[in-house]
């Protein structure tokens, strides 16, 4: 008991009831191996000093005949430590293999970038928000190479293999933040392999979820659109760096014009984006596949102006998004250059 005690800082602080399944199960072995060793150690020690090399004590060597009894003593004392770490380790691994059914799920996926954690509602963060006394199961996949997902704290420790999607579940107990890091080195570029979990109380963890599932809390429409390419799926399917996917990159489409399949010329300008995004298979863009799922119903308007004004910044035809505090003075000037313009040209011409 003493020993327990005393050695119990040897982990960090429990934060999970993990711990009730690990802890003993480590601090038993520990105690037991430790003992071993200065067992094993110590005798050592005392036979060196007690037989001596010398052509006496070699000679009473060969002559010795085994000590069965001492022999079998020993391999049964080793069996049983084997058989007592078995069963210490065993009901604390059957249970972080097993997740409540009840579990809070959320998808993490470790790679180069960091970790992304998917949250039931779809949002997307790169630190791990849980709420305390509540089960929570990650199903965790890696982009790249071998990870892990390891957290001293809460107990946790979960390869995440490539090409599977690894399990691990922990039921924070106590409040706080706590370090999760991938334990694995898969080269010079992944370095920085660290997140945080935050546990907060239940009232706190909702309080956070209703905060954070406004992508338009803390944003500019811009900003906002940039999330929602992430979260309403967009990037899958579109990328921003002029590379074609499924559908064509988004960089230089606002503003710019199309052929469709349906053999007409198309501007992309905002009611056209609207429509795309709305019912994309009405009007195909020559060259792509009518995949793209209609998100009518699934989208505000306001989640639309969004995504279009960060598709505006991704265009050189973009001008000022509309919307953005600075439009009011912009387009007025815009206008008068153009207005400027107009009758030049004529005098130009002729
Ligand atoms: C399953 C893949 C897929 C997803 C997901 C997807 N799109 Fe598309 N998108 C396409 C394809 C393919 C096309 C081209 C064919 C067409 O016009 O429907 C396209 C076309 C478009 C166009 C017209 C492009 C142009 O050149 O005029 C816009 C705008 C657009 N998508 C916006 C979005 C937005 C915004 C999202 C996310 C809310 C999204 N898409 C999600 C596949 C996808």
């Amino acid at each position: 008991m003493i020993a327990t005690a005393t050695v119990s800082s040897w982990l960090p602080q429990a934060a999970s009831t993990q711990s009730q399944g690990v802890d003993p199960a480590f601090y038993g072995v520990y105690v037991v191996g430790a003992f071993a060793v200065i067992l094993v150690t110590g005798l050592a020690m005392v036979f060196v000093r007690q037989f001596p090399r010398n052509s006496e004590n070699e000679r009473g060597l060969s002559d010795a005949r085994p000590n069965v009894k001492l022999q079998a003593a020993w391999v049964l004392a080793a069996l049983g430590i084997a058989i007592y770490a078995f069963n210490a380790g065993l009901p604390g691994f059957l249970d972080a293999n097993a997740a409540p059914w009840m579990s809070y799920r959320v998808l993490a996926t470790v790679g180069r970038e960091g970790f992304q954690f998917t949250y039931p509602n779809g949002h997307l963060a790169d630190t791990l928000h849980v709420s305390i006394n509540r089960p929570v199961r990650l199903d965790a996949t890696t982009v790249d190479v071998i990870h892990t997902l390891q957290s001293p704290s809460l107990r946790l420790n979960e390869p995440v293999l490539p090409g599977r999607t690894a399990q691990a579940w922990f039921n924070a107990t106590t409040p706080g933040t706590y370090e999760l890091r991938s334990a694995i080195w898969g080269g010079d570029r992944y370095q920085d392999m660290h997140t945080a979990v935050v546990a907060h109380t239940p009232a706190d963890f909702d309080a956070w979820m209703i905060r954070v599932s406004d992508v338009f809390a803390g944003r500019t429409m811009v900003q906002a659109g940039e999330v929602l390419y992430g979260t309403k799926g967009c990037r899958t399917c579109h990328t921003i760096d002029g590379n074609k996917l499924v559908g064509p990159s988004f960089k230089n489409v606002f503003g710019h014009q199309f052929d469709t399949r349906e053999g007409v010329r198309i501007t992309a300008d905002e009611a056209y984006i609207k429509q795309s995004i709305l019912k994309p298979n009405v009007s195909i863009i020559l060259g792509y596949e009518p995949v793209m799922t209609p998100f009518e119903g699934r989208i505000t308007d306001k989640e639309i102006a969004a995504l279009t004004a960060y598709l505006r910044t991704l265009s050189d035809l973009g001008g000022t998004p509309a919307g953005a505090d600075s439009s009011a003075t912009k387009p007025a000037g815009k206008q008068v250059a153009s207005a400027a313009a107009a009758p030049a040209a004529p005098q130009g011409g002729k």
